[in-house]
């Protein structure tokens, strides 16, 4: 049988790599390199919001009190914090990220069971987990469509699926401000306020990753096609996408 063709989230950026195969050790050395200012840049961006806004989609998709959550891509745990907070319980949140630097910032945050690993092929048993939820990470993956399948795969029946991104607006106005306030000013006030060339290069990377990503409309066809049901995605000031899907 003729292998699948990868869906890769957006081409090669050859201003950071030459091509895919490149990808994933500059992703990973970039998340190590500036863990331990991702929380402030995050805050910058954000105007502080980011926290509010986790907690609501987690609540939205239906996380409850009694429901373990896989958390992947944790990053510092922006996304994990808030899921404890809903389910009161540290134990009931597992996380899971490939860079070392981003998991020792976290396991210093938050005392909660980690894993270093590649959410395309996740190190957990089968159907073991209420809800599989992603900040910001898509982008940063091989292949969505594998990906999703593992998300299926370690999801209880009836199970959710959570994914937090960011994407081009469809307005020209909005995309050349986006540009502006994403793509120039925060990766020079992520300099400015770090000292950190690599903040610069992370948040550039950022912007160049959005603006390329492939369409919501793609995505949530890869989420239908992994095997979720209710594939779907929330669409906010045409610019804040809550993907979902639940197993059926
Ligand atoms: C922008 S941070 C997101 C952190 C957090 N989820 C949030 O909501 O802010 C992206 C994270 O994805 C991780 N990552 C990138 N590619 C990955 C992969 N293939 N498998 C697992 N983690 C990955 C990075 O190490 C980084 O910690």
């Amino acid at each position: 049988m003729k292998p699948e063709k990868p869906l890769e989230p957006h081409p090669a950026l050859p201003d950071y790599y030459p091509d895919l195969a490149q990808r994933p050790a500059f992703v990973r050395g970039l998340f190590d390199r500036t863990a331990r200012y991702y929380d402030h840049v995050n805050r910058l961006l954000s105007f502080g919001s980011g926290s509010w806004y986790r907690r609501r989609a987690l609540e939205r998709v239906g996380l409850r009190p009694g429901m373990t959550v896989l958390d992947v891509a944790i990053g510092t745990g922006l996304v994990a914090r808030q899921a404890m907070a809903i389910t009161g319980d540290s134990r009931a949140v597992i996380g899971l990220d490939v860079s070392a630097g981003m998991l020792d910032e976290v396991r210093r945050l938050l005392g909660i069971p980690l894993i270093q690993g590649l959410m395309e092929q996740l190190p957990v048993a089968d159907a073991c987990c209420d809800l599989v939820s992603m900040g910001y990470a898509l982008r940063h993956v091989a292949d969505l469509n594998v990906t999703f399948r593992e998300f299926h795969r370690v999801l209880r029946p009836g199970g959710a699926l959570l994914i937090l991104e960011i994407a081009r607006p469809a307005t020209s106005f909005k995309r050349a401000l986006l540009k502006f306030y994403l793509g120039r000013l925060i990766p020079l006030l992520g300099r400015l306020t770090t000292g950190e060339k690599d903040m610069q290069t992370l948040m550039r990377y950022y912007w160049d990753t959005i603006e390329n990503c492939v369409p919501s409309e793609t995505i949530v066809q890869a989420i239908r096609d992994a095997g979720f049901a209710e594939a779907g995605c929330d669409v906010e000031f045409d610019l804040f996408r809550a993907y979902f899907g639940r197993k059926g």
